[in-house]
């Protein structure tokens, strides 16, 4: 063997157990384990790169194909074990590690390409949008536009303010066949009392990807609040969070990112923070040094933020984004369209499978939605799970009846190929 194979080998932490078996998960003579080094990636042979990255996913159960990322992400051994470490030290010193968090809003920032003082570093996604449906200064009547395929975590928030004062919730329909009729069907829903336009970044059910720039500009012609939900975005591609135009974003660290549960991003531009009251408020949030006296907000993001946390979560979704910086952004990016290129031209050969994700150029990226008329979902998605031990995520969002497939780093093309036969055998059984 060579010494540079040794050495990537130790690297990966897998030179004891034979190529590509996992390293262990909590070892203990892991916790000063060196940052990994994978493989140079070689363009003519990937897969020994893939492989190696896959190695790194100790906790993914190997009976199983898991597509189910855009539900909730596995994360990597690293980011596992810089959880761990961190919780343990903590119960040790018998100390918060509050100063964990101020490098770790830089790595956050840094991904983003936003300024560390426009980062909050909430829980999930659903934290980021509740922060602002429930801090700007909106009234009975004034109007907010939000997308039929929001998810729970994107709709709920506004429909609670509809609930609290009145506010009303106009729904777009997304368009599958281009980017700008979904400008268009915005735009016709817009009011004087338009105060907040907000998209799903990349549609949950479907992956569609709405153009969030094009749609910020005109939200801000309007005099309207720009806000993303960004949870089907975040590490599934790279971007730079100020062009997409919008006054604040939201994601999950547990999708895409591959960070711990319970982690979430929360962006918003340093010269809008005044317009958003924070609601969740405490310790950190703000100065009041003598009782009484007078409440002065943090002059940053940090103001969302509030109370005793887990420092460890924010240690390891730093972690998490600096593994994805070490595989290579856009090659996560590329190897999710491949994947989901490949999946589609395999269903595709199906008779009786429909394609609800659309094909068009800048429209989809590392999620593949299907339906199968013949079947309901419930029904594919279980036998799917059941009989072939493949996990994807059923979709009964809007009556679409269909079955979800999330493709990211550890998905391979036999995994692809293995769904493919599985469908096409549960079709011709039905
Ligand atoms: C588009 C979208 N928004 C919000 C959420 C909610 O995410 P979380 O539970 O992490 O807040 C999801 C979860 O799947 C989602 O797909």
């Amino acid at each position: 063997m060579t010494t540079n194979r040794k050495d990537f080998l130790r690297n990966v932490g897998i030179g004891a157990l034979g190529a590509f078996a996992a390293p262990a998960l909590f070892a203990r003579e892991t916790i000063d384990a060196p940052p990994v080094v994978l493989p140079a990636f070689d363009e003519g042979k990937p897969e020994g790169f893939w492989r190696a990255v896959r190695a790194q996913y100790a906790s993914l159960d190997p009976t199983l194909v898991y597509f189910n990322t855009g539900g909730l992400g596995p994360a990597s051994t690293p980011v596992l074990n810089a959880f761990t470490q961190e919780m343990l030290k903590r119960q040790k010193d018998s100390d918060t590690g509050h100063d964990q968090f101020a490098p770790a809003r830089e790595v956050v920032a840094r991904f983003f390409q936003a300024k560390p003082d426009e980062i909050c570093l909430t829980r999930n996604t659903t934290e980021g949008t509740s922060i602002v449906a429930s801090g700007l200064k909106l009234g009975a009547g004034d109007e907010v536009i939000i997308d039929s395929h929001a998810h729970p975590g994107g709709s709920i928030p506004w429909y609670n303010q509809h609930k609290t004062r009145g506010v009303v919730v106009k729904v777009f329909v997304p368009d599958p066949a281009g980017a700008e009729s979904n400008v268009e069907r915005i735009r016709a829903l817009i009011t004087p009392r338009t105060k907040v336009i907000q998209i799903s970044h990349v549609t949950s059910p479907t992956g569609i990807f709405l153009p969030a720039a094009a749609i910020g500009r005109l939200a801000h012609e309007h005099g309207a609040w720009f806000h993303i939900d960004g949870a089907q975005s975040g590490g599934m591609f790279p971007f730079a969070v100020r062009d997409l135009e919008c006054d604040s974003y939201a994601t999950s660290g547990h999708k895409w990112l591959g960070g711990p549960h319970e982690t979430g991003v929360f962006f918003i531009r340093r010269e809008r923070q005044d317009d958003v009251a924070p609601s969740g408020i405490g310790a950190y949030s703000g100065s009041l040094p003598h009782l009484p006296g007078e409440l002065t907000y943090t002059p940053s993001a940090v103001r969302y933020e509030y109370g005793t946390r887990n420092a460890a979560s924010v240690v390891a979704l730093a972690e998490a984004l600096k593994f994805q910086e070490a595989i290579g952004r856009e090659r996560i990016a590329a190897r999710g369209r491949t994947l989901a290129a490949h999946l589609r031209r395999g269903l595709e050969k199906i008779p009786g499978v429909e394609i609800l994700t659309p094909a068009g150029d800048g429209l989809w990226g590392s999620i593949l939605t299907f339906h199968t008329p013949k079947l309901g979902y419930e029904k594919l998605f279980s036998d799917l799970w059941r009989d072939y031990r493949l996990r994807c995520r059923p979709v009964n969002e809007q009556g679409l009846d269909a079955v979800r497939v999330s493709l990211h780093v550890f998905n391979f093309h036999d995994e692809c190929d293995r769904l493919v036969g599985a469908v096409d055998e549960i079709l011709k059984k039905a």
